[in-house]
């Protein structure tokens, strides 16, 4: 960087492992190999056509084009209320207990900016999604791993937080269903974290961007439903996958009011709301006919048992995941995460995910995301299976 120094805070983040795999990837591409990625979480099926409409609508009316108001239109957090008592059969008061986000990226990367200062620690689940431990290094924290195992279910192991650890941390962050290892959160365990978070006066911030992403009947949990869980915790929304809608960048955060007025404090100084014409297409995603994700999460499905049937017979020992787009794969043995997506990437054409780029638990696995057609699933897993690769 020359004479310009990056801030500690960058500084402090941990190596970006995908940008060498990223590099590897551009190599490929020139060679003129054709890559089928099931690297990146990203849906390839479109916004649904409604949502589109009601962007066109709103977007040409000039009262759309101002600033839009911090925290939301009330419409945009009302919508959002009314979604949760239908889907999850918790109430919420739209005007303090939902907050639009641009993207839910954005609130969990601010929210430790509310609550965290220097020194204080952050329970972050590990392997994860990287900006919990990205927001909390930025607010001057201490990001404290709490690994998240197999024979665990990927649930992390909370008694063995020590008490010296628990005294400083303010912040427990969960994530189910789970990005990267697809693994989903019983209620009983969602219970026993918000009677955890109450004991040890923590903030329970649970990510849900996958509640609706679920297959063979499963209806994910929301942490709100759990009695008392509004005394203690916020939960994370996205409209990205549930109406794929990862390009438009809404989603919103509820619960505490106490919490949600921190993190919109935050917000009223970093940045200026979602897009009025968004906010009215997030309306038409939320109140509109919700046939789009159950057909998303047919289309998913399909593509989830293909794999997992090439997978096993090529003796990878994989469980089909109950919800999530992920498949949390073991690496074979004599392979690292890395070694084996470096093997899939240069001798399959295949891009897969090294499970150690999400943190130092993650070693041993690759993500795979099925974000790609049924039949270039089929082509990726008879690729791999001609290398011979066996699983065990
Ligand atoms: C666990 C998790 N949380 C949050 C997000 C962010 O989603 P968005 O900012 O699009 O709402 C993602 C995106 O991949 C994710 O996997």
């Amino acid at each position: 960087m020359g004479e310009y120094t990056q801030a500690q805070r960058l500084q402090a983040l941990p190596p970006y492992l995908f940008a060498e795999l990223d590099r590897m990837k551009q190599e490929q591409v020139k060679k003129g190999v054709d890559i089928i990625s099931l690297g990146i979480g990203d849906p390839d099926l479109p916004t649904p056509p409604h949502v589109i409409q009601a962007l066109a609508r709103a977007a040409a009316d000039p009262a759309n084009h101002q600033y839009p108001s911090y925290e939301g239109m009330l419409a945009f957090r009302r919508a959002a209320a009314d979604w949760y008592r239908a889907r999850f059969g918790v109430t919420l008061d739209p005007a303090t207990e939902v907050l639009s986000l641009i993207g839910s990226k954005e609130g969990i990367g601010h929210f430790p900016l509310a609550f965290v200062d220097p020194g204080d620690v952050v329970l972050v689940p590990d392997p994860a999604y990287p900006v919990y431990q990205a927001g909390t290094i930025f607010a001057g924290g201490v990001p404290y791993a709490m690994p998240l195992t197999r024979t665990n279910g990927f649930l992390p192991d909370l008694n063995a937080i020590s008490g010296d650890v628990l005294k400083r941390a303010r912040i427990l962050w969960l994530n189910y269903p789970n990005n990267p290892t697809g693994a989903v959160g019983p209620r009983e365990f969602l219970a026993r974290a918000v009677e955890f978070a109450r004991r040890h006066r923590l903030i329970l911030a649970h990510d849900a961007p996958y509640s609706e992403m679920a297959y063979d009947g499963y209806r994910p949990e929301s942490v709100m439903s759990v009695p008392g869980a509004k005394e203690v915790a916020v939960e994370f929304h996205s409209l990205s996958k549930t109406y794929n809608m990862t390009g438009w960048r809404v989603g919103f955060a509820v619960g505490n009011p106490a919490i949600l007025t921190g993190l919109g404090r935050i917000k009223t100084n970093m940045d200026s709301g979602v897009f009025q014409a968004v906010q009215y297409a997030g309306i038409a995603a939320l109140t509109g006919p919700q046939d789009c994700v159950a057909e998303s999460c047919r289309v998913y499905q399909e593509r989830r048992d293909v794999l997992v049937k090439g997978l096993r017979e090529m003796g990878f020992d994989v469980e089909p995941p109950k919800a999530t787009f992920y498949i949390w794969v073991p690496v074979p043995k004599g392979f690292s995460s890395t070694s084996f997506t470096v093997e899939i990437l240069t001798k399959a054409g295949v891009v897969l995910t090294p499970g150690s780029g999400f943190g130092a638990a993650g070693e041993g696995f690759v993500r795979a995301a099925v974000t790609v057609s049924v039949d270039r699933i089929r082509e990726a897993v008879e690729r791999i299976r001609k290398l011979g690769i066996r699983g065990q």
